[in-house]
């Protein structure tokens, strides 16, 4: 029996599935401070316009050009595995499959949207990316993209994974970019928080307010500013992983999956598995759809549907998304990527349709999957990818209590190998889980009092 599904480079995906095509009620715009839509112009300091125009398009495929094909041959189509050892340890009848997108040279999913991202901006002349880094992925597949297209990178590393993960930042220096922990001096905004605490551990929300002054107030007007998740064309980008995996299930004797399984933190991972998939549930199969973001961070889970700013200085427009509110600052658990206050529009627009399903877990839970698989399947996970393992093992033992053959896809979505302090710290049993207080969830969601909502309307199919 087989367990890894290979696809020939020629058979790779050479086309995105854009979702905002086919959702039934329609992706609602990003506002300005003014309450009205953005307008394209208005983004074309931070975005380079073949972006913007990504960002907004409307048409259900998009031509992936032969230049990003060439460079994502280097670890695409990656392998579809059966996760037959665990299956076995767990004696469940569901047949489980993962995507392994660890085999990137980064070794996440990440760069599936970095390089295109650093090639749409080269070809539109810009010469410099900054960006900001949770768990240091992001940063680490900027920088990696950047090398091989020839561009500058700064990357505005959260202070407390800077700390976790030094050999996140000596990658990202290893491939020529410039990394430096948040909140720091060197941006109005970053000055900002130091000065009201002094001692934070930072977040992906302060981050991004660092890296997109970085980018608007560079004189030479040739630095523009790069997001790894969240916005619609990261999650455009990313669904090649889930266009490989149909054709792999196909040579695997599978039709459609009964449960697809994806980490959330900003959306993109599980989006870019998850999205060709929602389509066949639109057009009426019955597949579970389930993001998972962490107890601590619980934004799909306990967050209302509203509009809200993507960083804690309000640099960015109102999105339309689940939010925990835009000066959150999440309790210092290990995964770091999934440590954002926000979700995709793209995911929150499902998920408010009825689409999704969404879950959040505790770290300890999390890590505990994460043990299992690394010694039954034996790869050593991100801590982001555990909450997907540990959803996965969870749906495996509901399979064998209902005595059903559920055919279950999951996100592997990067490798654990930088993140050994996790680990560590769960080995010594010096982890804890931090569910959220009603009365700190109250505080945090309080700034978008005042803020317009997007419309919570559904067709009420699902
Ligand atoms: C391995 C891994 N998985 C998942 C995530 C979560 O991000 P997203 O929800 O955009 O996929 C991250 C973010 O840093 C990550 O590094």
């Amino acid at each position: 029996m087989s367990i890894k599904f290979f696809l020939d480079e020629k058979d790779i995906p050479r086309q995105w599935y854009n979702l905002a095509a086919d959702l039934p009620t329609p992706l609602q715009p990003p506002l300005g401070p003014n309450g009205k839509p953005v307008t394209p112009d208005m983004l074309a300091p931070v975005f380079p316009m073949n972006l913007i125009e990504q960002e907004v398009c409307q048409d259900r495929w998009v031509d992936i050009p032969e230049e990003i094909l060439d460079i994502l041959y280097r670890w695409r189509p990656s392998p579809l595995y059966r996760a037959k050892a665990l299956e076995e340890a767990l004696g469940t009848p569901a047949r489980i499959y993962y995507k392994n997108e660890g085999v990137s040279p980064p070794g996440s999913h990440k760069p599936n949207t970095a390089v295109p991202q650093a090639w749409y901006n080269k070809k539109f002349g810009i010469k410099r990316l900054t960006t900001e880094t949770g768990a240091g992925q992001w940063g680490s597949a900027l920088s990696f993209a950047c090398a091989l297209l020839g561009l500058e990178c700064k990357v505005f590393m959260v202070r407390i994974s800077f700390d976790q993960k030094p050999f996140r930042r000596l990658m990202m220096e290893t491939w020529g970019g410039n990394c430096i922990p948040s909140p720091s001096p060197e941006t109005n905004a970053g000055r900002a928080i130091l000065e009201k605490m002094p001692d934070t551990p930072g977040s992906l929300g302060i981050a991004i307010s660092e890296a997109i002054e970085a980018a608007v107030t560079d004189p030479t007007g040739q630095t523009r500013y790069s997001l790894g998740s969240v916005l619609n064309h990261v999650m455009l980008h990313q669904t090649i992983i889930g266009l490989e995996a149909k054709k792999q299930l196909k040579k695997a004797g599978e039709n459609l999956p009964d449960v697809v399984i994806g980490c959330a933190g900003g959306g993109s991972n599980f989006a870019g598995l998850a999205f060709p998939f929602v389509a066949d549930k639109i057009a009426g199969a019955n597949i579970t759809i389930i993001p998972v973001e962490p107890q601590s961070c619980p934004t799909l889970t306990r967050a209302p549907f509203s509009y809200d700013h993507g960083d804690t200085a309000k640099m960015t427009p109102l999105l339309p998304m689940y939010s925990l509110g835009h000066a959150f600052v999440p309790p210092p658990i290990h995964a770091g990527g999934l440590r954002y206050h926000g979700m995709a529009p793209l995911v929150s627009q499902a998920v408010n349709e009825g689409l999704l399903t969404p879950l959040a877990l505790g770290q300890i839970e999390c890590y505990e999957a994460a043990m299992l698989w690394a010694r039954t399947e034996g790869f050593i996970s991100a801590p982001e990818t555990s909450h997907a393992i540990a959803a996965t093992i969870r749906e495996a033992k509901k399979a064998k209590e209902e005595g059903k053959e559920k055919v279950i896809l999951m996100n592997w979505s990067g490798h654990g190998l930088m993140d050994l302090t996790g680990y560590h710290a769960f080995l010594e049993g010096k982890l804890h889980d931090y569910p959220l207080p009603d009365a700190e969830l109250a505080k945090s969601m309080s700034v978008m009092n005042g803020l317009p909502k997007p419309s919570t309307a559904k067709t009420g199919k699902w």
